[in-house]
């Protein structure tokens, strides 16, 4: 197989599909919800996934896709190449804001992650990795990250957690948010592992998440050495639904051990 090759064209479709998305905002956009009142999807979502699938199957009708709009096929194993594929990652981002929502896409074979982007679509910046060789902020490449002192971090996380909620100790939550140094929340998972790949921030939470919203990030995450698992300090399992955190190693065990209750 030629990685080379397959992040040639992965990037091709990327920067493809970001166009016709940025030309949408010219007609109509679509908007409904899905699972619940705030759970919005627009036909660009839908439109952009299936123009991913077609490109994807032209290239290899071999090849598997999960999409979170569900137009690939169902996937129980990560068995062979699997593209796991979010078209629009920050779908409240791209109706609301007209900014600050991503294209992120994973290429896995047989379970191991080869190829990862994150495409911010609006400012054309694209962070990817390729497995063993490294990761890159366009033509830069993205280095180790450095360690730091939990007091001088910045975290990603949504306000939800803060508040009395059904799935962690919001009181911990509160004693870590005087802990750092600043929060940040962006609504885009995806541009959060962004950044915390990049340094711009040294940790991400969520309670929920799924494997479309992490699978590329998790790709670039071992490149500049970002740990990635869910609240329990398990592996991302890429088949299902998970509670997430993406932090720089001198932090990522010391948030969970003194800052994270599940309910
Ligand atoms: C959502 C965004 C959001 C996160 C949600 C995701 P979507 O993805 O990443 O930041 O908090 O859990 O579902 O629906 O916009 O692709
Ligand atoms: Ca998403
Ligand atoms: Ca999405």
């Amino acid at each position: 197989m030629d990685l080379r090759e397959i992040d040639q064209f992965a990037k091709d479709i990327i920067f493809e599909a970001g166009k016709r998305i940025r030309d949408a905002f010219s007609y109509d956009i679509k908007v409904e919800t899905k699972a619940d009142a705030n759970d919005l999807v627009t036909n660009i979502d839908r439109e952009t996934e299936l123009f991913f699938i077609d490109k994807i199957k032209a290239f290899n009708p071999n090849h598997k896709i999960l999409g979170e709009e569900g137009m690939g096929e169902g996937i129980e194993s990560l068995d062979g190449s699997v593209w796991i594929i979010d078209p629009i990652d920050g779908t409240m981002n791209f109706v609301k804001q007209h900014r600050h929502f991503m294209i992120t896409i994973g290429f896995f074979v047989d379970g191991i992650g080869k190829l990862g982007y994150i495409f911010d679509v609006m400012r054309e910046d694209l962070f990817y990795a390729i497995e063993g060789e490294g990761a890159w902020y366009n033509d830069s490449p993205l280095r180790k990250l450095k360690p730091l002192p939990l007091e001088e971090a910045v975290i990603g996380i949504n306000a939800s957690w803060i508040a009395p909620n059904r799935r962690v100790n919001h009181e911990k939550m509160i004693e870590l948010v005087h802990k750092v140094r600043g929060t940040r929340s962006y609504g885009s998972a995806a541009m959060e592992i962004a950044f915390v790949v990049s340094g711009k921030l040294d940790a991400y939470i969520s309670m929920r998440l799924s494997p479309w919203d992490i699978g590329g990030g998790t790709i670039i995450a071992k490149e500049v050495g970002a740990i990635a698992t869910n609240l329990k300090g398990e592996p991302c399992n890429l088949l299902v639904q998970d509670t997430f955190i993406i932090a720089n190693p001198s932090i990522h065990q010391e948030i969970l051990t003194n800052y994270i209750e599940e309910k």
